[in-house]
């Protein structure tokens, strides 16, 4: 039997905190999206840390704290265009180079996060 979930393939929760903090730093230093974002990112992290874990099949810890997750809803305030995506979908690309996430758990993770990203595109330009 297999039943180890995505999660737990992906290295868990300290793959996921680590992760998600290279994200940010690459979020942060990115000028397609960088305008989007508080300047202090540490409660943003601990949301997407949150997130994540439940979107891979981990305990459901976003849905705890803050309830339905809503993404696309929660996204509406701020102009995604595709341009946005990608940028988005590129930090992750180098987040998962700087934690060596690789193989199909890699290509699972950026197939849902890239169909994710675009339904999250509310603008057809940049702003
Ligand atoms: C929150 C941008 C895609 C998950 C946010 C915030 C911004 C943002 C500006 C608010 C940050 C804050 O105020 O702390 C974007 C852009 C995306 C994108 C430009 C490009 C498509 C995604 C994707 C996911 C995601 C693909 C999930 C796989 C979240 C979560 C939050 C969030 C969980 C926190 C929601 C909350 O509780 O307030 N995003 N996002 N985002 N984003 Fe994204």
């Amino acid at each position: 039997r297999n039943e180890q979930s995505p999660f737990e393939a992906l290295g868990g929760e300290e793959k996921i905190s680590e992760l998600v903090d290279a994200f940010y730093r690459y979020i942060a230093a990115h000028e397609d999206v960088r305008h989007l974002f508080p300047e202090d990112l540490t409660h943003t992290a601990y949301k997407q840390k949150r997130f994540l874990t439940q979107f891979f099949g981990g305990p459901p810890l976003y849905t705890e704290e803050f309830g339905h997750p809503r993404l696309r809803a929660r996204h509406m305030p701020f102009v995604i265009s595709p341009v946005q995506a990608e940028a988005w979908l590129s930090c992750m690309e180098r987040a998962m180079d700087d934690v060596h996430l690789s193989g199909d758990i890699r290509d699972y993770m950026m197939h849902r996060l890239r169909l994710t990203a675009h339904h999250m595109v509310n603008h057809p330009t940049p702003g």
